[in-house]
């Protein structure tokens, strides 16, 4: 099996147990008094399932066949379950998480996929490292906030439907990362 598939596999069921971990961290945001953030959360899982249907979409052309998410993901509810604290703690796990992805993780997905010159594969952990890049500096935004007992403010929230890029009060004219234009935001 080439790496590029393996990373895709691997890059799949990263991607499947931030979403679910993200949806969780979001119902714990709502019950601690933090609806806002529980949005942002709820804003950056949807991202999160963006990068696994661009993932699918390379495996598909990698393989040469169609490609259904739950021949290569499993999903333990009870082991994301035991992930969630409190809102604090969850904010620092998720930017762990995002920047694991974006320094390491994508880095070498995106080396292994130049050198067996797989660009569909490359293209989509590209997009994904960028989108994580910026999902850590949003938790890492609400994270300093709390930490200074400060309130959230409440904005309108968009994300990227090509990349999963998050923006905040309005979408920008093209997305800073995919190049895409404003019309692909959808608003959360
Ligand atoms: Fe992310
Ligand atoms: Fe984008």
């Amino acid at each position: 099996m080439p790496e590029t598939e393996k990373n895709l596999r691997a890059a799949l069921q990263g991607e499947s147990e931030a979403k679910k971990k993200y949806e969780l961290f979001g119902k714990k945001a709502q019950e601690e008094g933090h609806p806002f953030l529980s949005r942002v959360f709820f804003a950056i899982s949807h991202a999160e399932s963006i990068h696994i249907k661009n993932h699918l979409k390379a495996l598909s052309v990698l393989t040469g066949k169609e490609s259904q998410l739950d021949e290569f993901v499993s999903i333990n509810e009870d082991e994301i379950m035991k992930k969630v604290k409190t809102t604090k703690e969850n904010l620092q796990d998720a930017i762990k998480g995002e920047i694991y992805e974006t320094k390491i993780m994508y880095k070498e997905f995106i080396n292994n996929s130049r050198v067996e010159n797989r660009n569909v594969a490359e293209l989509s952990f590209e997009l994904a490292k960028k989108a994580e890049y910026i999902h850590a500096k949003i938790f890492k935004k609400y994270l300093k906030i709390l930490e200074k007992n400060k309130s959230i403010l409440e904005e309108d929230l968009y994300v990227c439907q090509i990349c999963g890029n998050v923006e905040f009060q309005k979408p920008p004219k093209k997305c800073p990362i995919c190049d895409h234009d404003q019309f692909f935001f959808k608003k959360m």
